[in-house]
């Protein structure tokens, strides 16, 4: 695997401090809400969950987790827009307060689309924590509270990120070398 890898972009260490600092940040904002009514962060499959395993732990509040499983309709390269859920929540999240978590925003279609079928549910309030989030032109207006980097236009894979499934359990993320994908 790490043969496959041209450069290291943001190193384990690099990731550990940064996604400390997103949890300590939603435990100070968090910190008044976080009664028996409290936060549920809602880890999107596959990429987000390495992410959201990490950015728990850093969480010094009580707090539920759950998963969505979603995919989305287009030609594999580009979301489309359209999603389809795969694996919806266990819990409900009627006036609850949730949190995001996501490894990646691109086109930003996942989320507007995750954001619009979770608002319908009556959460208390929705923010979003993305670990990357990169400078796509036309990106959908996501209000993105928290953002852990801004993401390089590079083929990256790790901690979480796949190519063809492979890679996402690389501790670090790198920049996948173009004989592997070409
Ligand atoms: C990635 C990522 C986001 C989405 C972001 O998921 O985890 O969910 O793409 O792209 P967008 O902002 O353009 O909508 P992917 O579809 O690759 O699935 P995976 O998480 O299972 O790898």
């Amino acid at each position: 695997m790490h043969n496959d890898i041209s450069e290291i972009y943001f190193s384990e260490q690099d990731l550990a401090d940064r996604v400390r600092e997103m949890g300590e940040a939603i435990t100070r904002d968090y910190a008044g809400v976080a009664g028996s009514d409290g936060i549920v962060v809602i880890s999107i499959l596959r990429g987000g969950a390495v992410f959201t395993c990490d950015l728990i732990r850093a969480i010094d509040l009580p707090l539920e987790v759950d998963f969505m499983a979603v995919s989305s309709y287009g030609n594999g390269v580009k979301s489309s827009g359209v999603v389809r859920i795969l694996k919806d929540l266990n819990t409900d999240i009627r006036g609850r307060h949730v949190i995001i978590a996501e490894d990646i925003i691109d086109s930003g279609l996942t989320l507007k689309y995750l954001m619009q079928n979770l608002e319908s549910r009556g959460p208390a309030s929705m923010t979003v924590a993305a670990l990357m989030r990169k400078n796509t032109e036309n990106q959908a207006d996501i209000p993105c509270r928290y953002v852990g980097f801004t993401c390089p236009d590079k083929f990256i894979v790790g901690y979480g990120l796949d190519y063809a499934e492979r890679y996402r359990n690389l501790p670090y993320i790198g920049v996948l070398k173009p004989e592997i994908y070409q």
